[in-house]
């Protein structure tokens, strides 16, 4: 099904919006060049938000309510579509605001990013006249119109796994004039018939960085990803792609986080209460629960722990129970407060997972506590290797 045609805008009014859009995003410090500014002031984000899920807390959980011209009036929601936020348009792979008439439950599966982050990293992508961009995550299409506007849609090629989405994204960039090649599939996959491209941009996040993004981007091009997990850990990184299947950069500022790419997404966690139930053993821990919610020390934990997953479960009690988890290796840690303040930690299964957490912390404390502005990626085909410092730092390996 297709979103209906927004409601009639007043053009000179949606003009205004995309310049205080464009003023608020400069002044931010997101928007630092007046390429970049013209496109935001030039592209309708209103065009590829024609209606988006607006998050609620209530006691039955987490609730999205749709919000469209005709649910909510034109002006409600055209003011909210050209604030900074992250406006949620699909969930759990298929439910569009247009289907729903009252608020719903669901997981976010598809979204049109916060226009700060989208140019942030429009900018740090930093593409020259002529350069050919590869797209990883269509998602509404409006990033990829910012692109269109820049190189022109002949320069542009995106992927999107979901075909709904794509679709929907498909309309949209051609209600606005653009016509980059969209492509519906794996863009964990990249698109060998358009490369090589100067610059690969993904808004969905990766646990290692795929082989065919490094064989399709030139040597001596970009790749701007982020880097997460199962943790939930977080980090945007830029790759200088060399010779041969590799490339080296280092993690950009700022708490940037994306959905993960659906066929990287965590396994189902089954037999849980098996693995959480099974036998262990007992001891204090100096790292309690906020390693998996701070930035830097989750994304070293997830780095320690590649495989494991974070589930936060409700005792009988009401209280809250970290655990980690991982399903394949049998293997769980869980984080119980020792009524003293501090925390003790019971673990089983293959491998102790918050050994390596702790071990992992206790790493990066060693080298100064830094911020992930200090870490870096080395990428050959054998490996993948996060770093502190420099190549030759402290470095846990990627997934394979
Ligand atoms: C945050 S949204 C994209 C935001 C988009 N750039 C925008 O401005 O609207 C992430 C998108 O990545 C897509 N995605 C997830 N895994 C993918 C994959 N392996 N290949 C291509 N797209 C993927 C999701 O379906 C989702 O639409």
């Amino acid at each position: 099904m297709t979103d209906p045609a927004p409601q009639a805008v007043d053009d000179r009014h949606a003009a205004r919006l995309r310049a205080d859009l464009a003023r608020r995003l400069e002044t931010g410090g997101h928007l630092r060049s007046p390429a970049w500014r013209a496109a935001v002031t030039a592209v309708s984000r209103h065009l590829f938000v024609p209606g988006f899920f607006r998050w609620t807390d209530s006691p039955r959980g987490t609730m999205w309510t749709p919000i469209t011209p005709e649910s909510t009036g034109v002006a409600a929601w055209l003011g909210e579509v050209y604030t900074d936020q992250t406006l949620v348009t699909q969930l759990d792979g298929g439910v569009h605001p247009a289907d729903a008439r009252e608020p719903v439950h669901g997981d976010p599966t598809s979204s049109s990013t916060l226009p700060s982050l989208v140019v942030r990293m429009l900018e740090d992508l930093d593409p020259h006249d002529g350069d050919r961009v590869l797209e990883v995550g269509t998602g509404t299409g409006y990033s990829t119109a910012l692109l269109c506007h820049r190189l022109g849609g002949e320069h542009v090629t995106s992927i999107e796994y979901d075909p709904g989405a794509a679709e929907r994204a498909r309309a949209a960039l051609t209600a606005a004039g653009y016509a980059p090649a969209l492509v519906i599939g794996d863009g964990l996959l990249g698109h060998e018939a358009n490369a090589p491209y100067d610059r690969l941009v993904a808004t969905c996040s990766v646990r290692t960085v795929p082989s065919a993004w490094l064989r399709q981007v030139r040597p001596g091009g970009t790749i701007l990803t982020t880097l997460s997990g199962w943790l939930h850990g977080s980090g945007l990184v830029r790759l200088t792609v060399g010779d041969d299947g590799t490339a080296e950069g280092r993690f950009l500022p700022g708490t940037v986080s994306f959905m993960i790419a659906r066929p990287q997404a965590a396994p189902a966690l089954s037999g849980l209460s098996d693995i959480l139930n099974g036998p262990g053993d007992e001891r204090p821990t100096r790292c309690g629960p906020e390693v998996m919610s701070d930035w830097t020390p989750q994304f070293v934990a997830q780095l320690a722990v590649p495989h494991a997953q974070y589930v936060g479960m409700s005792t009988d009690d009401g209280s809250m129970l970290d655990h980690v988890v991982d399903v394949s290796g049998k293997s769980f840690a869980t984080l119980l407060p020792d009524g003293d303040g501090g925390f003790t930690v019971r673990q089983g299964g293959v491998t102790r997972l918050w050994d390596a957490v702790e071990e992992a912390v206790r790493t990066w404390q060693k080298a100064g506590s830094p911020p992930q502005t200090a870490f870096g990626l080395t990428v050959t085909p054998e490996r993948q290797r996060v770093w502190i410092g420099d190549p030759g730092g402290p470095s846990w390996s990627l997934p394979a």
